[in-house]
């Protein structure tokens, strides 16, 4: 019997390095400090239920440092591991403000590739011991050398060179893409070795699942709330069953695998919904078609839109290609109703 052994995920980064044509192997470098990053997040989300144990014994860590926020302290992994690394030359994440001008090393200025990233994704999922990710989307920048530019970071989805997720979850795992494919890696937490365990996903085109938060309900567009019905219909193969975690990471992965519809739609409170374009929605949205499936804000392509601000938010809907297009059906004709 023939028998390989598991590919890790630094052995894959390099095997596909000649993917590229003249590749630098500056994306590879990239990839591996953001693998870094996600085995030191990694350790923390862990030891969360930890940290009112140690808050009583006077608020610090082993170290003797004050415990921080896991999104802060998620952020700050993140951000060293690439300013380290000098593999990028800016970086914009959900806990910041404006975006980061890395110009430390000589090497960073010379680096073309900014990154965008939701450090911590679902963190109010901490406290309960329930799933939370990391989210992160990467250009070429377009403006020429010098310091990073907000242009270079408010680039549409279609003009992403790799995107990807870990999810802290039940096992912690590695999804990404440089599009050609989605390939998914596992931690083994006693080596610290993320391998390769679900190679080339493909999301279902059609699924079962819907998750959205049906609390806000009332407050929905006419479309999304005639979908919900339409899901808990007793006809053709439904009800379907709902299924909401509140981490769009963990939400998302789930369907990937099982086929299912993630949205976060508009309300009537906030037109544009309560998700972020460029390091939640783009990223996710450039996976789904990559895996097969659609990512769509109710009416279009979510990887055309333009985006204008560097947090702008969008409404989301995202999974199995059959679920977003019946959706946007929905959409369709609940606009032309309100018309006539
Ligand atoms: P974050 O923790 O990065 O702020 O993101 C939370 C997001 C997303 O992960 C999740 O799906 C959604 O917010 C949940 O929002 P609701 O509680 O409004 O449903
Ligand atoms: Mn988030
Ligand atoms: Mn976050």
């Amino acid at each position: 019997m023939k028998s390989t052994s598991p590919l890790t995920l630094g052995e894959f980064i390099i095997d596909k390095q000649a993917d590229f044509q003249y590749s630098s192997g500056e994306l590879s470098r990239l990839l591996s400090a953001i693998r870094l990053a996600s085995k030191v997040v990694n350790q923390q989300v862990n030891k969360a239920g930890l940290v009112d144990i140690i808050g009583a014994m006077g608020n610090q860590n082993v170290q003797g440092e004050e415990q921080q926020k896991l999104d802060v302290f998620a952020n700050e992994v993140f951000i060293a591991a690439l300013n380290n690394r000098e593999v990028v030359c800016g970086i914009a994440s959900e806990e910041n403000e404006d975006f980061i001008d890395v110009r430390t090393g000589e090497n960073s200025q010379k680096s073309k590739y900014v990154v965008l990233i939701d450090p911590l994704d679902g963190s109010s999922n901490i406290d309960v011991n329930v799933n939370v990710g990391t989210i992160f989307s990467i250009y070429r920048r377009v403006s020429q050398d010098g310091p990073v530019q907000l242009e270079d970071f408010l680039q549409p989805g279609n003009k992403q060179v790799a995107a990807g997720y870990v999810v802290y979850g039940s096992s912690t795992m590695l999804v990404y893409t440089t599009g050609n494919g989605v390939n998914g890696f596992t931690l083994d937490p006693a080596l610290g070795v993320f391998y390769l365990s679900h190679p080339n996903i493909k999301i279902p085109t059609k699924g079962k699942i819907y998750s959205i938060n049906e609390g806000n309900y009332i407050k929905f567009p006419q479309g999304i709330k005639d979908y919900i019905k339409y899901c808990q219909e007793e006809k053709e193969g439904r009800p379907y069953t709902s299924r909401y975690i509140g981490s769009l990471v963990a939400d998302f992965h789930r369907n990937m695998l099982k086929g299912g519809i993630y949205i976060y739609p508009s309300y009537s409170q906030s037109p544009k919904g309560k998700l972020r374009l460029l390091y939640e929605c783009n990223p996710m949205g450039f996976l789904a078609e990559q895996a097969g499936g659609k990512a769509s804000n109710g009416f279009q392509r979510i990887l055309d839109l333009n985006p204008v601000e560097l947090h702008e938010r969008t409404p989301f809907v995202c999974g199995s290609s059959e679920m977003v297009e019946k959706v946007e059906e929905f959409m369709k004709n609940a606009e032309r109703n309100e018309k006539s």
